[in-house]
Formats: structure tokens, sequence, C-alpha cells
């Protein structure tokens, strides 16, 4: 992890739990005991993406830590049915989104609808956590520069100006939901490749700046090697998340380092 960073603790609650008074009380279990930590935690110590209809309700009882979306859409304000614009989400409390997650890409979401999702979230100043990750390996490495092509046509519409509130969170899609996560190595070995993009991208001083996140089977077991070993800044949750005790060890393990 680079010195300066304090690690993005991030959980993504997916399509859980099932009512607004489950996620309430897992809201208010979850502060209590970071307020009580033994560990000393920054005032905001979590961000927790949850599904949007609950943003408002969490947004009025959170404390320590931050709420955010799952996803966002590629519009703008206007004629376009069924949709919510980063904007809307801003206004409804949200504090970052997420975009590109794997869940999303496989219920259909285009490369093209992505490029406008990262444009106008970024415009609206909201801070995004882009996912990316590969399928599958092979040896020859194919698949870092596929995660660095998918790097860069998603950003293809933002201008550099606007890259200060970007993260990204290396996904491997095999590890998530899955019983094994990626290695540390192996999560050095990406974050070296996606470094070198984002250089190529904006400037070598930003590549070393952005704060780039592990996810994918991380667990109370594996969570600090990333961010020792790993070269993470953070970690993308999620089963770990959707656990009051789980998610909060994870948190005060993370700090401890
Ligand atoms: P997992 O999910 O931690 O349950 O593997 C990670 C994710 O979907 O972001």
């Amino acid at each position: 992890m680079n010195k300066q960073h304090v690690p993005i603790i991030v959980g993504n609650w997916k399509a859980t739990p099932a009512t607004l008074k489950e996620a309430t009380a897992f809201i208010k279990k979850l502060d209590k005991k970071c307020i009580a930590s033994k560990i000393k935690l920054p005032k905001k110590a979590y961000y927790l993406a949850v599904p949007e209809i609950f943003i408002p309700h969490i947004k009025d009882i959170i404390h320590s830590g931050y709420v955010g979306s799952e996803t966002v859409s590629g519009t703008t304000v206007g004629q376009v049915t069924g949709t919510t614009t980063p904007s809307m989400l801003m206004s409804a409390g949200a504090d970052f989104v997420i975009i590109g997650h794997s869940e999303v890409r496989a219920a259909g979401e285009g490369e093209q609808e992505r490029m406008y999702k990262v444009s106008f979230a970024l415009m609206a100043k909201i801070p995004t956590i882009l996912c990316v990750g590969e399928k599958a390996r092979d040896k020859e490495g194919k698949y870092l520069q596929e995660l660095e092509a998918d790097v860069r046509q998603s950003l293809s519409l933002v201008s550099r100006d606007l890259l200060s509130n970007l993260i990204i969170a290396y996904e491997p899609v095999w590890a998530i939901g899955a019983k094994e996560p990626a290695t540390a190595k192996e999560c050095f070995e990406v974050v070296i490749t996606l470094r070198r993009a984002l250089a190529t991208i904006a400037s070598i001083d930003y590549a070393k700046k952005v704060h780039i996140l592990y996810g994918g089977s991380v667990s109370t077991e594996n969570a600090v090697q990333f961010i020792e070993e790993g070269g993470v800044d953070g970690l993308l949750l999620g089963r770990a998340s959707q656990n009051v005790d789980t998610f909060f060890d994870i948190i005060t393990e993370c700090y401890t380092k």
C-alpha cells in the first residue's frame, strides 16, 4: 500500500439484506462497533455500496462510514425511463458509486454504456470505483493487455482533470463469489499493469496516487495480505461485508497494519 494512503475498505451488499429494517439494524450495529473500537479508526472508516432504494434511509443514520450505490445509469436527467442518474444518487445521499462490477457487466452492461456511466459520474464529481477484472488467466499474459484495454476504454470519454475522483478496483471475475481469492502476488502484478496504464492515460504522478483496490473472496484470513503484499490501497468485499462482525474485523485489521 502507498504509505501516504489510508486504506479504503468497501463493502458491496449486492441484493442484500432483504429489508430496510435489516439494513438499518446492520448499520446501527456496525457504527456502534466502530465507535467503541479499541483500534483508532478514522471518522469515516468504511464505504458501503447498497441497493439504491436504501441510500436515503441509510444516509440519515450512518455515522462511521460512507454510503454509495452499486451502479448508476449512463444517462443525464431527461426522457429516459427506469434509470437513476449520478446527480439523483448524490441528491439522495450517495457518497460514491461503483461502476462496471462483473455482475452488472454479466447482466448486460455494454462497453459504451460503461464509458458513459464513468464519464457522467466523474462529471458529476462523485467518487467512482471502476471495477475491472479478467474472466480467466492465460499463460501468455494476454489478460494483462485486456485489463489495460478495459481501463483505457472505460476512461476514454473522461477528461484528465476529472480523474481525481476515480478509484480502480481489480476484481478478477474467477475469484468473485468463489472459494479461493487471487494470491497477493497475482494481485501485485496486475496493480503494476494498471498503474502503468494510468501513467500513460494521465501521468506518472497520478498513477502513483490513484487508489487501487482488490476484490474477490476477501476474508478475515487474507485481507491484510492484499494490503501488505498485493500492492493495493484497499479492498472491495462482497460476502464479507454482509456480516457485521466479519466486516468490522476486516476494517479494524486493515487499520491496525
Ligand atoms: P466476494 O464478492 O467478496 O463475495 O467474492 C466480491 C465482489 O463481488 O465485489
